[in-house]
């Protein structure tokens, strides 16, 4: 119970007062009411750690995988004790509330950020999000599932219109929400930034009244995402307690009031808002203990063997021809091994708000060698070009002052008269990340740089608002108006053209950045960003540039016994605020170029990916063996290494389906949608079928690899099934054997389906998975419990859930497409209250 009375703290609010409960203070906290003793909280990013305040740089904190790793461990027990650890991490930046999980789905492979999200299946991102859920409000910290709902794209995200059908919307956009609210009673819940149906979903009463709070009779806090509050009266009417974050753009206490006195919300509206706002910081303790401690770094042991042990559970072995893995000691003596592409950087995590100044990242590089120790000779060769923007200025210039670093000042807009000025700045750029201290402002950046070396050399120049360079007062690049895409631009796309300017070793030359916030024009898709700045401004040798990366590589590789490929996406190509350019690995075909080479020169090629997401694998029949490896958190080479070299033996299953192509993903011609009226519109045309239950419809081969594979360095095999009833429910028995010699650990996955499925429903769906680990020879006998409702179909016009009854078929299979054994099973016909 709370030892506060919230009624009697409601009581003696002035209506001002409790408007002003409804929106944040300031990015991370809420609005506190010391005279009336309402204390405030902070809340912190995101899904995969506690990053605390500032977006990059600032204290450092854990990265665990992200959830897409997290979801292909199939492991639930995993995925609390990450949440626990989760929970430990957001106490230290001060915050009590987490804003994750991540739970929407994964409808196309180019969505930004499916990193952040687990699956492409609703049951099993239900499953990993409510345990994740658990561990983090075990320890008190409130979790906030998010984005309710369809927010499964970047393209437009603040105002694309989706439009999607009662039944795929409740069947599998909302579906993992429910289970997460039902199971695990988040303490809050995150809108969307987009339309769903036509209404935004921060005053989208469908999704907020009829089906959360109605429906599923959930209690919690609804808060905006950052900017994603579009009305007044609207929003508080639907039910958006918080808009975030603050100052508040919407919710001025005098916009309230006079939205009340005009009879467009009652005082009972705001009320219920304000009363779930206290409710939340009684939730939280708040009221017990209402200090915000200051941000810490704390850099556990436990929390370092956790995340290296769920990265690397997460990691999925998807072809081992020959057994050329693992890479053990012992096998790899005396052997000279060439880590190539991404091996000397730590893929860890995605771009945007899931990203996390992690306290250090392992490279592969790094733990190849801390694994395989002198026994073993290592080459590199970069082999790729991946750069998105070219690298900022940082060297060789010195600002106004005549000392380090470039000099910025800021001016009234147009005015050429500095209000401020200061120097030592790292870079000719501006992070608009970090430039929240100053709004509205013009900015320029000056210094003299002294080339190190003559050569010809790229600049390029990208802003959020209008943008000039000029070296020695000549117009270098100009950007004339506000960015075309800014969230894109925020989260490290939108990169500049290139420039060509020759530049002499040891001259002097004046490097001039002016830049402006975003024109008023695009409020809309400027959202937040609006009166803020932010540029770059990059440069780069042409030599370095347009260096022959692939050629050297092949040298290597040649050399090489064997040549592991670290593929993947930087967190500049993988990030919130923009879908992925291209299924192909970036840049313009550079590494899937490079794989091609080096399996041509050595027998012995293992490719290990480093995406949240399915990418093209145009060279897989050549290479010898394949690892997704995900975004696995700081420990990431360990990770890595720990399943190359057969410390562990990989045990992850796909969370999504890798298709060939992307012209046969469920969502191909409706992703990322078309404009019309000026507004981006997507249909959800594919209704259910998304991932396996459209691919299950195709031909076999349209896959690459199917949701649930994963190879393990040992064998299993399945017998003795049989399915027990349970009133409505049902239990499925099963024995799996470890038929190999090594210990290992597999998920055991149960599919559920009608014997004759009619057209319109799915030919089978996930009902139930575990993992289970087994020594060689060892069997077990499993029993998964599959809920009758979990397998009903939602009939929108009669608004409820149906198990439509008739013949059914229980399946164990390795994978969506692998089923090894079926048990027939009759079930009544059922509905349930939606
Ligand atoms: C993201 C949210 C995040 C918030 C705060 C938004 O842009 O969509 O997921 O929690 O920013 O950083």
């Amino acid at each position: 119970m709370h030892s506060v009375n919230l009624g009697e703290v409601l009581a003696k609010l002035t209506l001002e007062e409790k408007a002003s409960l409804l929106a944040g203070a300031n990015f991370w906290e809420t609005v506190p009411i010391d005279s009336k003793g309402v204390p405030k909280v902070k809340v912190s990013d995101g899904p995969n750690g506690a990053r605390g305040d500032s977006f990059a740089g600032g204290i450092t904190a854990a990265c665990f995988p992200a959830a897409s790793c997290m979801a292909s461990t199939f492991d639930v027990s995993l995925a609390k004790r990450v949440g626990t650890a989760i929970a430990e991490e957001t106490k230290t930046k001060g915050a009590r509330c987490l804003l994750g999980p991540t739970m929407c789905l994964h409808r196309h492979p180019l969505g930004g950020r499916n990193f952040e999200s687990f699956s492409e299946d609703p049951y099993l991102t239900g499953k990993m999000a409510a345990r994740v859920v658990e561990g983090l409000q075990g320890q008190g910290i409130a979790a906030t599932i998010k984005h309710f709902a369809i927010n499964e794209q970047e393209t437009e995200r603040m105002t694309v219109n989706e439009t999607v059908g009662i039944r795929a919307l409740r069947e599998l956009y909302l579906k993992p929400f429910e289970m997460a609210v039902k199971e695990a009673n988040p303490w809050a819940v995150m809108t969307a930034y987009n339309m769903v149906n036509g209404n935004h979903c921060d005053s989208n009463e469908y999704l907020l009244k009829e089906v959360l709070r109605g429906d599923w009779g959930w209690d919690g806090l609804v808060m905006s995402d950052w900017g994603g509050v579009n009305s007044t009266a609207e929003a508080l009417n639907a039910g958006l307690d918080l808009e975030m974050p603050g100052p508040t753009i919407w919710r001025k206490v005098e916009d309230v009031v006079a939205a009340v006195q005009a009879g467009k919300v009652t005082e009972a509206t705001i009320n219920e808002r304000a009363m779930r706002v206290l409710q939340f910081l009684a939730r939280l303790k708040c009221f017990e203990d209402p200090t915000i401690p200051d941000e810490r770094a704390v850099n556990k042991p436990e929390h370092q063997a956790l995340i290296r042990e769920a990265g690397a559970k997460g990691m999925v072995l998807l072809k081992n021809e020959g057994d050329v893995l693992p890479l053990s000691k012992e096998r790899v003596q005396g052997k000279r091994i060439a880590l190539l592409g991404h091996a000397k950087s730590a893929l860890a995590h995605g771009g945007g708000s899931a990203s996390v100044n992690a306290h250090y990242k392992v490279t592969p590089w790094d733990a190849m060698h801390t694994a395989l120790g002198d026994s073993v000779e290592f080459t590199y060769a970069k082999g790729a070009d991946t750069l998105r923007n070219l690298p900022p200025i940082t060297d060789n210039v010195v600002g106004l002052d005549g000392k380090k670093g470039f000099s910025r000042k800021l001016y009234e807009p147009g005015s050429s008269e500095p209000v401020e000025v200061k120097h030592g700045l790292a870079s000719a750029d501006v992070d608009i990340l970090n430039s929240f201290d100053f709004i509205n402002k013009d900015v320029s950046l000056e210094g003299t740089f002294t080339p190190a070396v003559t050569d010809d050399y790229y600049f390029a120049l990208s802003g959020i608002g209008p943008s000039t360079l000029l070296i020695d007062g000549k117009v270098i690049a100009e950007q004339k108006t506000n960015c075309p895409d800014p969230m894109g631009y925020l989260f490290g796309g939108a990169p500049g053209e290139n420039h060509k300017v020759s530049l002499e070793a040891g001259q002097q030359y004046k490097i001039f950045v002016r830049t402006a916030p975003p024109t008023a024009g695009d409020a809309a898709a400027i959202g937040i960003l609006a009166g803020h700045v932010g540029v770059r401004c990059g440069h780069m040798t042409v030599t370095e540039h347009d260096k022959d990366y692939v050629a050297e590589a092949i040298e290597v590789a040649k050399a090489a016994d064997v040549a592991v490929i670290f593929t993947g996406h930087e967190a500049f190509w993988e990030t919130e605020g923009q879908d992925q350019q291209s299924f192909n690995l970036p840049k313009d075909g550079s590494q899937d170029e490079l794989v091609a080479a080096v399996a041509a020169v050595n027998p012995n090629t293992i490719v290990v990916n480093s995406t949240g997401v399915a990418v093209a694998m145009p060279w897989v029949d050549k290479v010898q063996a394949v690892i997704q490896a995900w975004f696995s958190g700081q420990e990431c080479g360990n990770s890595i290494a720990d399943v190359l070299t057969g410390a562990l033996n990989p045990e992850g299953h796909l969370t999504c389906t890798f298709p060939k192509k992307l012209e046969d993903c469920p969502a191909h011609g409706n992703f990322p949608g078309e404009v019309v009226n000026g507004r981006l519109e997507v249909k959800y045309e594919e209704g259910v079928f998304v991932g396996y239950r459209h691919f299950d419809r195709l031909p076999a081969d349209k896959v690459q690899f199917p949701f649930g594979f994963g190879l393990s360095y040992t064998t299993f095999d399945y017998s003795d099934l049989t399915v027990g009833r349970a009133g409505d429910d049902f239990t499925v028995h099963v024995k799996v054997t470890n038929t190999g010699k090594l210990a290992g650990a597999v998920a055991v996955q149960v599919y559920v389906g009608q014997a004759q499925a009619p057209k319109e429903d799915p030919l089978k769906v996930l009902a139930a998975f575990e993992k289970v680990t087994l020594q060689p020879g060892q069997a077990e006998s499993v029993a998964l419990p599959v809920s009758s409702r979990d397998i009903a179909f939602f009939d929108e016009t009669a608004n409820q859930w149906v198990v439509r009854g008739g013949n059914y078929k229980f399946m164990v299979a390795k994978s969506s497409q692998d089923v090894v054994l079926e048990a027939p099973v009759a079930i009544a016909q059922k509905t349930y209250a939606p």
